[in-house]
């Protein structure tokens, strides 16, 4: 088994004895975090969001609940969220979490709330092996151009679209019917509002590819690629088809390879609900798309979750994502700042 940096309990650990560890051993846990990227508390009776939220207290103290991403979430307490309410079905990219803004948080934690009886991992993947392994190429041509970011969001007068894929509205996002407010918001962070029909809104901005480590000064492939390329989905079932070899990933690589046909023959890319491109406006090629997502799959760390199980990561290193899955499962996800 591929795991994370884990630690194991020795014996029936309560939360009180894990926060007593991680106290103890906060500098441990700091230089694990930075050389391995992820550290997994793992065999301690962590049962409840609740008591999710007082273990990631005690590793962090800067928890946010201000949260700017593309997952549907829901609340469970103050600081602990669901991960993603995403359909089991889709695959989640491999990312490092809000890297397209420039607020991303430092630290990501998981809890693993209900065990996921197939799939449903969380793999993890170090984005520094990542910069290091691309063809110096396509990452000179990444790090020269940046990359531009384009979301398109309804607002709460738009007609309901047909698309498979929708962001949360806007309104939703900003938590405001203002658009003075919304515009206030957008401009604090870098973000390019646009005002569109049927009450639609699109965001554009620009950032850096790659980011350099606070902490180490390594350099860190840092970008939504992954997740707002149009081609990307498809690619990803790929390898989650090579990987699994079995009927469900057929019939959902097959999908997205016709529904990605679709939308190359058909749509306005600038009219997809996530868009990728270089920072000068230019188009990424596929081929550099599939190049990326080649590398992140050699490196990737595809493990099991275990209920109770506790993942931190340090989201300046180490992207996550999910593998399709069937059946129950619940993790959970809090963030510093
Ligand atoms: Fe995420």
């Amino acid at each position: 088994m591929n795991l994370p940096h884990t630690i194991t309990s020795k014996g029936p650990d309560s939360v009180i004895d894990l926060i007593g560890l991680i106290e103890g051993q906060r500098d441990l846990i700091h230089t694990d975090l930075l050389q391995n990227g992820s550290v997994l508390f793992r065999g301690f009776k962590v049962h409840s969001p609740e008591d999710f939220e007082q273990v990631a207290t005690a590793l962090r103290s800067d928890l946010q609940n201000n949260y700017q991403g593309t997952s549907p979430r829901n609340s469970r307490t103050t600081f602990v969220h669901s991960a993603s309410e995403l359909p089991g079905h889709y695959p989640i990219m491999q990312h490092c979490e809000m890297s397209f803004l420039p607020t991303a948080p430092r630290y990501l934690l998981f809890f693993c709330h209900v065990q996921p009886s197939g799939g449903g991992q969380t793999p993890v993947c170090d984005f520094r092996k990542v910069y290091e392994q691309l063809d110096p190429t396509v990452r000179e041509e990444f790090e020269r151009k940046g990359v531009r970011y384009v979301r398109n969001y309804s607002g709460p007068l738009s007609k309901k679209g047909l698309d498979l894929f929708q962001l949360k509205p806007w309104h939703e996002l900003f938590k405001t019917t203002d658009r003075t407010e919304v515009e206030r918001q957008c401009a604090e962070t870098g973000l390019r509002a646009t005002w569109l029909p049927d009450d639609r809104l699109r965001l554009e901005n620009d950032r850096p590819a790659m980011l350099r480590h606070p902490d180490t000064g390594e350099m860190v492939w840092f970008n939504h690629l992954q997740v707002f390329h149009k081609e990307a989905a498809a690619i990803e079932y790929g390898h989650i088809l090579r990987h699994r070899k079995d009927w469900m990933a057929l019939k959902y690589a097959t999908l997205l390879q016709l529904a990605t046909l679709y939308k190359r023959m058909f749509k306005d890319p600038m009219s997809e609900a996530m868009h990728v491109l270089y920072g000068d406006g230019s188009p990424i090629p596929t081929a550099h798309v599939k190049h990326v997502e080649d590398i992140i799959w050699k490196n990737l760390k595809p493990f099991d979750w275990q209920l109770g199980d506790v993942l931190m990561i340090d989201n300046f290193s180490t992207s996550h994502g999910r593998l399709p899955y069937q059946g129950p499962r619940d993790i959970l996800v809090a963030w510093t700042s």
